[in-house]
């Protein structure tokens, strides 16, 4: 039986594993190597500063997710299929490392935040949009 997230050494631990996929997918990959060519060493920390303020309620993450994905839909789009396979990916690492009420936290909000990023990205495609 896996353990449940329990501090900010946990989220590292599953953003990281999260990122290994999520990078050498053949769906989504190209959006993090090719259309932003992040730097991880920057952006990692931004992810477990997010994941720390939703599960442990802390104020870390200080950005507008829904804006950067909404600008990152103009560089290239994304389709709400590949939304489900960011989620997908998202649920497979939090099932192969934890278990326990924070690990079930953690797939509800990706959840509930991929339903909000294919209703605001589809806003955001339509005339007059302000964000
Ligand atoms: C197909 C779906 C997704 C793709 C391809 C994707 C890709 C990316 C990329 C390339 C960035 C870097 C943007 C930049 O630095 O300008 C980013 C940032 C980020 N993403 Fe996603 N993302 C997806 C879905 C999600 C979802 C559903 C969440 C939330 C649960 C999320 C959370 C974040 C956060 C917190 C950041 C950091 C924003 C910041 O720097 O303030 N992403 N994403």
């Amino acid at each position: 039986m896996n353990p449940d997230i329990q501090s900010r050494e946990d989220i590292q631990t599953l953003v990281d594993v999260f990122y290994s996929r999520a990078i050498k997918d053949d769906t989504i990959g190209y959006f993090f190597t090719d259309t932003m060519q992040l730097s991880l060493e920057e952006h990692l920390p931004r992810i477990y500063d997010f994941w720390e303020s939703i599960l442990f309620h802390k104020s870390l993450y200080k950005g507008n997710v829904m804006l950067k994905h909404i600008e990152l839909n103009r560089l290239a789009k994304i389709s709400d299929q590949q939304i489900d396979h960011w989620l997908f990916l998202w649920e497979q690492s939090v099932d192969q490392l934890f278990q326990g009420e924070f690990a079930a936290e953690a797939k509800h909000r990706a959840s509930l935040m991929t339903q909000l990023m294919k209703f605001k990205l589809s806003q955001s495609s339509e005339l007059g949009f302000i964000q």
